[in-house]
């Protein structure tokens, strides 16, 4: 782990010349390394999105950004409602607040859109982004979020479902 002053770490909106530090620091962090996936990001930026990426800039260095949404496309959520999609920091620099950082610079953005409720998605067994959100404040909501693999098909049959289950208990 890196010795820096975190009051030294500039948060600005992303630049074309972050997309290789960016999918270097999420390659480390991950193993996966998602340039289309940024590129169309970007694209997505450039076109004027409402609420930019942004880094976290150390002595010319991107260590970390944050990248999320507003918007009332889910059905039956709020409209004032934002997201968080990723959020990232290099390992050297991380456990020193560079994420806490970037996501209060978001929360300003956030605020100045007229978001009220912030939503992102987490795995109950991840244990770096679950213990991170919950310590910036985030705690399980009232709604699940539901998957189906389309590429097999539904079960069929008369059982009853996990709702009914519930409903039942
Ligand atoms: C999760 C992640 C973004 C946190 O970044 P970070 O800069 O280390 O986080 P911060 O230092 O700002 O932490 C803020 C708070 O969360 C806590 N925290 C952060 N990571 C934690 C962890 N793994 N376990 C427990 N607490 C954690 C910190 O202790 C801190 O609490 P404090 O303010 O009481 O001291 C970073 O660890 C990371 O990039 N992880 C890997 C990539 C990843 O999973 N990205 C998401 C892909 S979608």
């Amino acid at each position: 782990m890196k010795d820096f002053d975190l009051s030294k770490t500039v948060i600005r909106g992303i630049r074309e010349s972050d997309l290789d530090s960016i999918v270097g620091i999420e390659e480390k962090n991950l193993g996966l390394k998602r340039k289309g996936y940024w590129q169309r990001e970007l694209k997505k930026n450039q076109e004027g999105r409402y609420l930019g990426s942004v880094v976290a800039e150390l002595e010319g260095k991107v260590i970390g950004f944050i990248l999320g949404d507003i918007g009332s496309r889910e059905f039956g959520m709020p409209e004032n409602m934002g997201w968080i999609h990723t959020v990232g920091v290099h390992p050297d620099y991380q456990h020193r607040g560079v994420a806490r950082k970037l996501f209060e610079d978001y929360k300003e953005k956030f605020l100045k859109l007229d978001v009220d409720f912030v939503y992102t998605i987490v795995s109950l067994s991840d244990n770096m982004q679950l213990p991170f959100f919950e310590k910036i404040g985030f705690r399980q909501g009232n709604r699940i979020y539901l998957e189906l693999d389309i590429r097999k098909e539904p079960p069929v049959g008369d059982k009853l479902t996990d709702f009914d289950y519930r409903r039942i208990m």
